[in-house]
């Protein structure tokens, strides 16, 4: 425990203390949304850009701000910048680094009305999703403050002969370009961002184009907490952009977080580069599973499934795309699952009653209504709630497939499939959820002991999640991350991530 410190978390927000609340909506009120634009910021200059509205996926007509978008010109000027700027920022002390992203934490929580404003108008989260998202980010601060501080001190002293020293230190690698995903604007922007510059990198950070405005401030804000701005650079534009990021031969290490599709180009483009090899850390998709067998708590499951395959409306990388129940209780593990799915409300996430709120945008209502037309045309339909209109809604549906192999491909929105296996074939079930390549979440829902063992050793999923919902993980607790298709392996939140970021230098000296 002393090594890797004792967990504090941010507090979190009791939603059935009436004053609490009252003061939580007072907060937001206040702060409303942000009216300059979004423009690059590089060097600690705006840099104007293609002007873009980003419209609310709530009724598809607020808008949440004003992007102005990045040209290669400046993401090629944001890159010398980085450049530029590394080795001062990563001389300063480890302590220094620290304490500028502690105050940003303490920052995001004096203006969370901003912050949760923006993660309800721009990325159409539920109160309770935001609070959620705002949390982690004040969290991954706080945290990766600390792990910096053990890990990037004085270094490790290692034993030798009399008459030499010998330290190991860990140092910054150089300039990092961290591209984030729009599920977690603020949390996975910040949670990337804090760890490259905590651990002494210099950083371009492009959000995703979806969510480029609530970026902007949390970059601001770094800057106001005392990150240089010499040290942090923020571009905004779309995937054009960080294609052009990535490519450029001054980038000493990429962090990604988003579909394994990208993650694979971003490779490709690395792997073809002249000059150093240049690490990648990628935390992508997954196809993730829970297995229910016929001793799990039917109630308990029906909780838990609801949970983690409808709770922001699916678009968690976390989220439950498939599960398989044991036949002997298929039936009803079944229909408890849709009599509770039917309790959603869907609408309109700014109504604290709503627990589905929007999918991103358009783009995505589409490609989930094209999965929905093939579901129902190929599979067992056991729930179909529609979305309201106007705005990008999707209600929760079951369908149920005859086999996991059915299910090909990430489907990023409140979708569950179900299929059922029988007792005696557990072990296929178990391969074939091996077979899909991902292993980012787990659940399983026994209370027989062995079988739980025999399921976690088979498969090498990076978070297992026994008899409770598989979303949500904690900083600190339950450090996050996949491996296969799912991801290179690091574990956000947890005690060895930040050595992703860094270098390691021995130095010897003969006294
Ligand atoms: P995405 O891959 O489409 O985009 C992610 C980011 O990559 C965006 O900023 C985008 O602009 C950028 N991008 C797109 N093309 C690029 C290119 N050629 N080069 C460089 N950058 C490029 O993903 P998304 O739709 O924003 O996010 C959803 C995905 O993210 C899902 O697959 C989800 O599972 C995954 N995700 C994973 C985790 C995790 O921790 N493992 C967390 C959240 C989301
Ligand atoms: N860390 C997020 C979760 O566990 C993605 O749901």
């Amino acid at each position: 425990a002393a090594l890797y410190g004792s967990r504090v978390n941010s507090a979190g927000v009791e939603f059935g203390h009436a004053e609490e609340l009252s003061r939580l909506m007072d907060d937001l009120k206040k702060a409303g949304l942000p009216t300059a634009p979004a423009r690059a910021i590089v060097g600690g200059e705006a840099r104007p850009g293609t002007r873009r509205e980003i419209v609310s996926p709530i009724d598809g007509r607020t808008v949440a701000g004003v992007v102005e978008d990045a040209d290669e010109a400046t993401a090629d000027v944001a890159m010398a910048a980085a450049k530029a700027g590394f080795s001062a920022w990563a001389a300063t002390p480890a302590a220094t680094r620290a304490e500028a992203i502690r105050k940003a934490s303490d920052l995001l929580e004096a203006r969370r009305g901003l912050f949760l404003n923006l993660l309800q108008v721009e990325a159409g989260k539920t109160l309770d999703d935001a609070v959620a998202d705002l949390r982690e980010a004040v969290d991954f601060c706080r945290y990766y403050a600390r792990q910096a501080e053990r890990l990037f001190g004085e270094g490790t002293v290692m034993p030798g002969p009399t008459g030499e020293e010998n330290r190991l230190v860990l140092r910054g690698r150089g300039p990092f370009v961290a591209i984030s995903p729009w599920n977690f604007p603020l949390a996975i922007f910040l949670g990337q961002v804090t760890a490259a510059l905590v651990a002494g990198n210099s950083v371009v950070a492009k959000p995703a184009e979806q969510t480029p405005v609530i970026a902007f401030e949390a970059v601001k804000l770094l800057h106001e907490a005392g990150v240089p701005r010499s040290a942090l650079h923020y571009v905004p534009g779309d995937g054009r952009i960080g294609a052009r990021l990535v490519a450029h031969p001054a980038v000493a290490g990429v962090v990604f977080t988003g579909s394994t599709e990208v993650a694979r180009i971003i490779n490709r483009t690395l792997a073809a580069k002249e000059g150093p090899i240049v690490p990648l850390i990628a935390e992508t998709g997954g196809i993730n599973a829970m297995i229910v067998d016929a001793t799990a708590l039917p109630e308990q499951v029906a909780d838990d499934v609801v949970t983690s395959a409808f709770r922001s409306a699916g678009q968690r990388c976390s989220a439950l795309r498939l599960m398989c129940v044991q036949e002997d209780v298929a039936d009803r593990m079944i229909e408890m699952v849709v009599g509770a799915a039917r309790e959603l409300k869907v609408g309109d996430p700014r109504d604290p009653s709503v627990h589905v709120g929007p999918v991103i945008d358009a783009e995505a209502k589409e490609k989930l209504e094209a999965h929905i037309k093939a579901m129902k045309e190929s599979a067992r339909t056991h729930l179909a709630t529609p979305g309201p209109t106007p705005g990008t809604y999707v209600g929760p549906h079951v369908f149920e497939l005859a086999g996991p192999s059915d299910l090909k491909e990430e489907i990023f929105g409140p979708i569950l499939h179900v299929v059922r296996y029988k007792a005696n074939r557990l072990d296929d079930v178990i391969a074939a959820i091996d077979a899909t390549g991902y292993g980012l979440t787990l659940g399983i829902h026994s209370r027989i002991e062995d079988t739980v063992a025999r399921i976690v050793a088979r498969l090498e999923t990076g978070n297992v999640y026994v008899n409770r919902n598989i979303i949500g993980a904690v900083v600190g607790t339950q450090p996050f991350g996949g491996h296969g298709l799912s991801g290179t392996g690091p574990k956000a939140g947890g005690p060895h991530y930040l050595l992703r970021f860094a270098t390691e230098q021995t130095v010897t000296i003969n006294t």
